[in-house]
Order: structure tokens, then C-alpha cells, then sequence
């Protein structure tokens, strides 16, 4: 709850818990990614950037979120949706650097009063305990407290200048490091706490008198420090202030999302013959004792239940599994599809918008499309749900213990009924009753003696 004029609204465990506004800058335009898309809009782990930057706050009592962004307003809107994620959007009109994407936030905080944090769109992996530390080292008396993290070499990182008691005195970019700071390792992650009206009296007079001819919120320390103001650093590690500028940056920090990603799923009961091969989405969810083996990918939105086994190579995307069920070597499961509890899906197999029932068998080469699947059915290998006309999908149902024979066509609309057979080979277009046989097929002709004559004409050989 937002509680602008008495922010101090519980107290709990000897700490205050206190309204905070967060603003997000995510308005630059990333020219070092080379790309259409803005920076903070790619994605690790299937999720954008900023919605991961913003993960940071999520231990904080937060009453206003301002993400400041330039164009693609309409690319933020459509990532707010998919990850039903409440942003106020304020666009900086032009990218003149970070004070200026400040101050468009603060702005458009109206008459809010109370501390501020400012989230980087481009540093995805600060932790929310981080962020509570900051904010009581704010409320215990720091005006400002930056993030920092130390690094043997800085870099492109901006350096903070610093005396013994971690008493920040200023912060100077890397392009304007003279002889004097080259040498620090006190590195700027660019999160910072700060009383809002403060951040905004400072942020407006920044100027842009640098290298870059930019607009540095990394000024506001030294104009505070001269102000008289207290201005302290918290530490944290260099992996939890990576900052993402280019493509490279990004393939790290998708390595370092996979690999927390990894010893949690390890922590909570989920076995990984090969760590390093699998690739988790930010929302993938795996009950215990699930055994994951080398090479399986999932994209986003998919829920395994317990005691599931998926065999290499198999790729999911929006879809659930349920106990006991394996699924692959080789599978792929994509999205709208639900599969129950003791399934087996087998290698060469694609599963889309169906739900297949409990304990059915589809273990071999076949497409399940669009489709329902009654409990202990067999699907037979080379199975094909015929679901497009060229013009529109078509659903088929298959009943309970039925068994589909190898090589059948289900073409779509097509329903067949619970106990029931298809004959393998069958091209079925009309629904099938329960516990009926239905052939599909053209009768065998045998031609005997035609075998030997037909091998003998025009003189072909084994190896033709
Ligand atoms: C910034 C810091 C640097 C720090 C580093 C940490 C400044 C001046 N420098 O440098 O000290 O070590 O982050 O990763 O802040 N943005 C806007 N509007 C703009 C410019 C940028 O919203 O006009 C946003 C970007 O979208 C990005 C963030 O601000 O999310 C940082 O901008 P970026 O250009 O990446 O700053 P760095 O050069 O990395
Ligand atoms: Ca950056």
C-alpha cells in the first residue's frame, strides 16, 4: 500500500517496512546491441530485460513503478501483457543520458514523497535482499546509497571514488577517468536510493560538460557530497551488477540466468544428468524428482509435475505434464497442449493443443495435433491427426482404450469412439463408433509371379 506522506508505515523485526517508488530506466537506445529492438526489451530466459530488472524490487513495499522508456512504447505495452506485469510508462523524449531519464521518472511521480530506487533496465540480476539493504541503509541516514561491486578491471564501468568508511565522494565514467581514478576497482552498478525530492533537485542540475556530451546521473553523488549531503556504497557481487551493452554481454548474462536457474531447480528435488545442456525459461516450473536427461529446452509457460522423466533431445513450450509420464527421446511438445499423469510420449513425436489422457501410448514417430485423447489409448507409429484443410484447424477426439494402428490418417474433423481400432494403413474421414474395427484402406491385390518379371525388365541392379 502507497502511503505518500507518512511513508513509515509498519514496523517490523526492528526495521521500518516503507512505501518506495521505483523508476526504471529503460529508455536508451542500446546502439552498442545493433538492433531494431530496444535493449532492454531482448530477453533471457524467455523474459525481457527489464522484467527481470525489476525482480529486484520484489521484497520492497512498492506503491508506484515508472519504467522510462523512448520509442516502442507499444513493445513495452505488448511484454507488460504477456508477463501480466503493472508498469507506469513515461517516455524521455530524447536519450540525453541517465539524469535525464531520471528526471522524466521522478516527474512523473507526481506529489509523491519518499525514497526512490533506481533500477537499470540493462542489469537483470540484482537480488531483492540487495535492495532491502540498500533501503534501510538509506533510512538508517545515508542521503544516497549506491550500489558498487569490486572488479579487478573496471572496464566501461563507471569508477566510484570512495574513502575508508565507504563515503562516496564521487563517481566519474570511464571515458572521463583521468590518471587520478584509473586505478580504482570500485565499480558504479548504476542502482541507486535516494529521497525523491532530493534525486530530482540534484538530477536537474546535472549538466553534460563530458566526454560523451551526456546528461550522467553519476554526477548527483558529487553534487551532493559538495551540498553537504551524505552518500554511502553498499557492495554486491560483479555478477549481480553485470550491465548488458552488447550482444556478448548478453550470451553471459543468459549463461548466468541458466545457471541460477539450474541449482535451483538442483535445490528443489530435480535431478540433471548434464546441467550445462539444459535450458530453463524464467517461469518453467519441475515438481520433485523429475529427471531431466542432456539436451532438453523449454520454452516458456510449461509445468511437469512430479516423478517425470524427459529424455534428451525433447523441446517444451506451453504445455503441462503430469506424473510419471515420460516424455521423449526426441519429443516435441508445443503449446495448448496438457498431457496427463503416466503417459508415454516417444521419440519423433509432436504434440500440439491436445490434451492426451491419462496412461496413453504415442511412442513413435506421429503428430498429435489439435486433438483429445482418451485415457489408455494407444496412438500406433506413423499416426497422423490431419488437422489443417488448407484453410482452417480441425479438432479430432479419440476415446478411451482405443488403439489407433500404425500408419493411420485421423483427417480431421474425426471422432473415434471409446474401445475402438483403426486398422493399420487406414485413412479415416468418417467418425468411428464405439468398439467398432474401422478399415481405411484399399484391399491387397497379390499378383503372383508378376514379382520376378517386373525386377527382371530393363536390367536393374541392387545398387540402382
Ligand atoms: C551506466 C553508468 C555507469 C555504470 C553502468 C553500469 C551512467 C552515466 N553510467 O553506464 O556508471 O557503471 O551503467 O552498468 O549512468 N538510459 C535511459 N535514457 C538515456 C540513457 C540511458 O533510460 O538517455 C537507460 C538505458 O536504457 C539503460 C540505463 O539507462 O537501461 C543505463 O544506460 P547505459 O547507456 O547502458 O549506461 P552505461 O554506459 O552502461
Ligand atoms: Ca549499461
Amino acid at each position: 500500500m502507497c502511503n505518500e506522506h507518512n511513508p513509515v508505515t509498519d514496523i517490523w523485526n526492528g526495521s521500518y517496512a516503507v512505501s518506495v517508488a521505483v523508476v526504471l530506466l529503460a529508455a536508451g537506445k542500446g546502439k552498442r546491441m545493433k538492433s531494431a529492438l530496444p535493449k532492454v526489451l531482448h530477453r533471457i530466459g524467455g523474459a525481457p530485460l527489464f522484467h527481470h530488472a525489476l525482480t529486484a524490487v520484489d521484497d520492497l513495499d512498492v506503491c508506484r513503478r515508472i519504467a522510462v522508456i523512448g520509442r516502442d512504447r507499444s513493445g513495452f505495452r505488448a511484454a507488460c501483457r504477456e508477463l501480466g506485469c503493472e508498469l507506469e510508462l513515461a517516455t524521455q523524449p530524447s536519450q540525453t543520458g541517465t539524469a535525464n531519464a531520471l528526471l522524466t521518472g521522478l516527474m512523473a511521480l507526481g506529489d509523491f514523497r519518499g525514497p526512490v530506487v533506481v533500477l537499470y533496465g540493462d542489469t537483470p540480476f540484482i537480488n531483492p535482499d540487495t535492495i532491502v539493504r540498500m533501503h534501510r541503509m538509506h533510512l538508517s541516514g545515508s542521503d544516497i546509497v549506491l550500489l558498487g561491486f569490486d572488479r579487478d578491471d573496471p572496464g566501461s564501468y563507471g569508477r566510484i571514488v570512495a574513502d575508508g568508511n565507504d563515503s562516496v565522494l564521487r563517481v566519474v565514467e570511464a571515458a572521463d577517468a583521468g590518471e587520478d581514478v584509473r586505478d580504482v576497482r570500485l565499480c558504479n552498478s548504476g542502482i541507486i536510493c535516494g529521497d525523491r525530492h532530493l534525486l530530482e533537485l540534484h538530477a536537474a542540475r546535472v549538466g553534460n560538460d563530458n566526454a560523451a556530451g551526456e546528461f550522467y546521473l553519476t554526477d548527483i553523488p558529487g553534487i551532493a557530497v559538495a551540498g553537504g549531503q551524505r552518500c554511502s556504497v553498499l557492495r554486491c557481487s560483479e555478477e549481480e551488477a553485470l550491465g548488458i551493452n552488447t550482444r556478448v554481454d548478453l550470451a553471459r548474462a543468459e549463461a548466468v540466468f541458466q545457471k541460477r536457474y539450474r541449482q535451483m531447480v538442483m535445490a528443489a528435488g530435480v535431478t540433471l544428468k548434464d546441467p550445462a545442456s539444459v535450458h530453463f525459461s524464467h517461469d518453467t516450473k519441475i515438481g520433485e524428482d523429475v529427471v531431466i536427461e542432456p539436451y532438453v529446452t523449454f520454452g516458456k509457460n510449461v509445468s511437469v509435475a512430479g516423478n517425470v522423466r524427459i529424455r534428451s533431445f525433447s523441446h517444451l513450450e506451453s504445455c503441462s505434464v503430469g506424473t510419471g509420464s515420460v516424455i521423449g527421446p526426441f519429443a516435441r511438445i508445443r503449446p495448448g497442449t496438457t498431457i496427463g499423469e503416466g503417459v508415454s510420449i516417444g521419440n519423433f513425436v509432436e504434440v500440439k493443443g491436445a490434451n492426451v489422457a491419462d496412461d496413453v501410448k504415442a511412442l513413435h514417430l506421429s503428430y498429435i495435433g489439435d486433438a483429445e485423447v482418451g485415457p489408455g489409448t494407444n496412438i500406433g507409429a506413423g499416426t497422423v491427426v490431419c488437422n489443417y484443410d488448407g484453410k482452417r484447424k480441425h479438432r479430432t477426439r479419440v476415446g478411451s482404450e482405443s488403439f489407433i494402428g500404425s500408419g493411420t490418417m485421423l483427417v480431421a474433423p474425426v471422432d473415434i469412439g471409446d474401445g475402438s481400432m483403426t486398422a493399420a494403413g487406414s485413412v479415416i474421414t468418417e467418425d468411428v463408433p464405439d468398439d467398432t474395427l474401422a478399415f481405411g484402406r484399399a484391399r491387397q491385390v497379390n499378383k503372383p509371379g508378376l514379382a520376378g518379371r517386373a525386377s527382371r525388365k530393363g536390367d536393374a541392379t541392387d545398387d540402382d
